[in-house]
C-alpha cells in the first residue's frame, strides 16, 4: 500500500520523506488554510520535494471553473493530481482533465456508487473518506471493501485512496482490504510505530543492561 501524507506542512512531509515513508501528498482547502501559506507557493515546494503525486484541490463549483483551475494548478508541477469533488460537475471536469493526460483525484466520496461513477469518468484516484463516515456511525472501512470489490469485478484501474484516516488502526484495515493508497496525517503514520509491549520490553532490557555495568562504545 502506498503512503500519502495528508498535510501541507513541509517540515512534517520532509521528516517522513527522509525515512522513505512518502509516496505522495494530499492537500485540501482546509489544510492550505491551516498551513497559512499561499496555495501555489506551498504546493510547488511540496512538488519539488516529493516525486510522487501531489493532490491540489479546485474550489470552483461548476465544471468549467474546475477545469480552468485544474489546468492552472497543473502548471505547478508535473506530479500534480488535480482534486475535484464527487459532484456531477466534478465528474465532468474529471473526464475532461484526464482526457488531457492529467492525474485527477476525485474527492469527498461516501458511497460505492459514487466510486463507480468516478472510475467510469476515468479518475486516477478515488478518495473515500472513512473517518467522516465513522463520525456518523457508519463503518468507513465497509466502504473501502465495497469499492475494492466493485473495482476488482470490472478491472477498473482507478486507485482507491483511503482518506480521512484518523488512526493507525485505519491504516492496518485499509492495507488488509487492499486499498491501493492511504493518506494520513503525519502523526497517524508515526503512531503506527507504537506498541505498548515494545515500550515495556525496551524498559526491561534497559534495566537489565544497566545492571551489567557494560557499555558498547
Ligand atoms: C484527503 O484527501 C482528505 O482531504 C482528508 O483525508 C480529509 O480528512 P479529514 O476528514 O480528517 O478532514
Amino acid at each position: 500500500m502506498k503512503f500519502f501524507v495528508d498535510t501541507a506542512d513541509i517540515d512534517a512531509i520532509r521528516e517522513l520523506h527522509e525515512l522513505g515513508m512518502v509516496d505522495g501528498v494530499t492537500t485540501n482547502p482546509s489544510l492550505i488554510m491551516k498551513s497559512g501559506r499561499d496555495i501555489k507557493e506551498v504546493t510547488k515546494e511540496i512538488c519539488e520535494l516529493i516525486p510522487g503525486p501531489v493532490s491540489a484541490e479546485t474550489v470552483a463549483l461548476d465544471a468549467e471553473g474546475m477545469i480552468a483551475e485544474g489546468r492552472e494548478l497543473a502548471k505547478i508541477g508535473d506530479n500534480i493530481a488535480i482534486k475535484v469533488p464527487l459532484t456531477w460537475a466534478g465528474l465532468q471536469a474529471c473526464k475532461v482533465l484526464t482526457g488531457e493526460g492529467r492525474m485527477v483525484n476525485v474527492t469527498l466520496c461516501f458511497s460505492a456508487n459514487q466510486a463507480l461513477l468516478a472510475a467510469k469518468a476515468g479518475a486516477t484516484f478515488i478518495s473515500p473518506f472513512v473517518g467522516r463516515l465513522d463520525d456518523i456511525n457508519i463503518d468507513g472501512m465497509d466502504l473501502i471493501a465495497e469499492i475494492r470489490q466493485v473495482y476488482d469485478n470490472y478491472d477498473f484501474s482507478t486507485e482507491i485512496l483511503t482518506a480521512s484516516i484518523r488512526s493507525a488502526n485505519h491504516m492496518k484495515e485499509a492495507a488488509l482490504i487492499g486499498a491501493d493508497v492511504a493518506t494520513a496525517p503525519p502523526n497517524v503514520i508515526k503512531a503506527m510505530a507504537n506498541h505498548v509491549l515494545t515500550d515495556k520490553g525496551l524498559d526491561a532490557f534497559m534495566a537489565d543492561w544497566a545492571k551489567t555495568g557494560q557499555s558498547i562504545i
